[in-house]
């Protein structure tokens, strides 16, 4: 038995940040983990080997599609699947040995197994038991089905089990036109598959802004994605040479049936607290299964924590890191603060979709009176040049201060381009103050300056 200041169940991105923090802070800090490797469903299942996917799929496609346009000839361009995936498979590797080396070198404890909270200020790992004067519940997110369908990862298959495809599906079909479904949607149909997403609601990316979502849905259908809207799945048969889905409309009506090599389900996640003997000690959860917590990450019970994807908010990787960090830094008597409306969302596909702050729709059912300005990336020299015109830059802002409230960017590199606006916004910026700043020529950046002026309806290049 180990006596710690700080025991973190889960390394993943919330859990080994934290406990890294803690170290920094002077803290005798050990981290436990039950995977082979670190890194938890972000490294290992989650964003690292869907970005090389995505990656190394847009190179593919760029290479048997786009380069041409560009005045270069690369003749027959053929998949190597195997060796994409060992890219990615190192990829990984690299990433969660780099963890455990960070551990290491912050001289924090990793404990092997799975952590179970036996009583106040104690944690199991196996048949030892350790205390600690603080524990932290970082132990995520999990994959979720839907009511008769059950995930083999093999036919049916979540984000795991699309990540690991041995050949690609000649038909694949998304339960989910979310983050997930969108993502590796893109990765097997840039691959060559024929991807069907079926989507419950009327629109997919159905927490992003309206409009942006409408256009992903415009872009993504030019592409070959073939989306089924306001429809759901009802049954799924798993057959010889594939699975047989039952779908009808999302009120009931027009059964189809739906034929796929593949089915990826990405429907959402739950949070994870299985065998962490939270109702041993007490520790309160929400109705949808999510540690309870207040502003300090605190739950109910004394001296137990909790962040990142097992409490309420976005499941968002670096939203789970600054939780982590802000609740070492209150451990030992800092104070944080995190202001949720500014972290930022990005979905990978090409173009990518980021946002920060408010959507119009949000704005309008909070009765708050907006500005908005638009710029489009047809009208930018660099993305011109780039031959990636499609998307928008979209700011919203408030229609008596000018205060950024939101911005929304659908086109190349969006997800770079919204950290302009995520800092402005964290020091309450205007869109004045994004017009008025410079930015550098040719750069996909200025579409953020226009659609700032746009937003007092001065934009030069439209
Ligand atoms: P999601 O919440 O993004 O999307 C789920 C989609 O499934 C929604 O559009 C929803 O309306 C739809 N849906 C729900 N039930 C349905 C049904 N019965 N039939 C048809 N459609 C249905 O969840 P997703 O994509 O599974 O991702 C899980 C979590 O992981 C999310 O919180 C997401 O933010 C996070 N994530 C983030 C990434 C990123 O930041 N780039 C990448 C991957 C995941």
């Amino acid at each position: 038995m180990s006596q710690y200041d700080v025991i973190v169940i889960g390394s993943g991105p919330g859990g080994y940040v934290c406990a890294i923090r803690c170290a920094q802070l002077g803290l005798k800090t050990a981290c436990i983990e039950k995977r082979p490797t670190l890194g938890g469903t972000c490294l290992n299942i989650g964003c690292i080997p869907s970005k090389a996917m995505l990656h190394a799929s847009e190179r593919y496609e760029e290479a048997g599609h786009h380069l041409g346009a560009l005045g270069i000839d690369v003749g027959n361009v053929a998949l190597n699947l195997s060796n994409m995936m060992k890219h990615k498979d190192g990829v990984v590797e690299a990433n969660v040995k780099g963890v455990e080396f960070l551990l290491k070198k912050n001289k924090i404890d990793w404990l092997k197994g799975e952590g179970m909270i036996s009583a106040p200020g104690k944690v199991k790992v196996g048949s030892e038991e350790h205390s600690a004067k603080h524990i932290v519940i970082a132990t995520g997110s999990d994959v979720i089905s839907l009511p008769g369908i059950s995930i083999d990862e093999k036919r049916i298959v979540s984000s795991t089990g699309a990540l690991e495809l041995k050949e690609v599906p000649k038909k694949l079909a998304v339960i989910g036109g979310g983050v997930i479904g969108l993502e590796l949607g893109a990765v097997w149909r840039r691959l060559g598959a024929e991807v069907t997403v079926i989507e419950f609601l009327d629109r997919i990316l159905p927490t992003n802004d309206g409009e942006i979502s409408k256009e992903a849905k415009k872009i993504l259908s030019k592409q070959g994605f073939i989306f089924k809207l306001e429809t759901k799945v009802t049954g799924a048969v798993v057959t010889a040479s594939g699975v047989q889905l039952s779908v009808e409309g999302a009120k009931g009506g027009n059964p189809e049936k739906l034929d796929a090599d593949i089915v990826l389900v990405a429907v959402g996640r739950k949070a994870y607290t299985q065998n962490l003997g939270l109702d041993k000690v007490g520790v309160a959860v929400d109705e949808r299964g999510r540690v309870k917590t207040d502003h300090g990450f605190k739950t109910n019970v004394p001296g137990i924590y909790a962040i990142g994807d097992v409490i309420a908010g976005p499941m968002l990787a670096h939203k789970a890191e600054d939780e982590g960090v802000i609740l070492a830094e209150m451990i030992v008597g800092q104070s944080g603060h995190i202001d949720y409306n500014l972290i930022p969302g990005v979905v990978y596909t090409w173009p990518e979709v980021a946002a920060v702050g408010k959507t119009e729709e949000q704005l309008k059912s909070e009765g708050i009176q907006y500005k908005i300005g638009k710029f489009p990336f047809m009208a930018n020299g660099r993305a011109r040049a780039m031959n990636a015109t499609d998307g928008f830059v979209k700011i919203l802002a408030d229609a008596s201060s000018d205060k950024v409230l939101g911005v929304h960017i659908i086109g190349p590199e969006a997800g770079t381009l919204i950290a302009e606006v995520v800092l402005a916004m964290e020091f309450g910026a205007t869109a004045e103050d994004i017009a008025r700043t410079c930015h550098a020529h040719p750069t996909l950046e200025e579409a953020v300056k226009e659609a700032a002026l746009a937003v007092d309806g001065r934009p030069i290049h439209i």
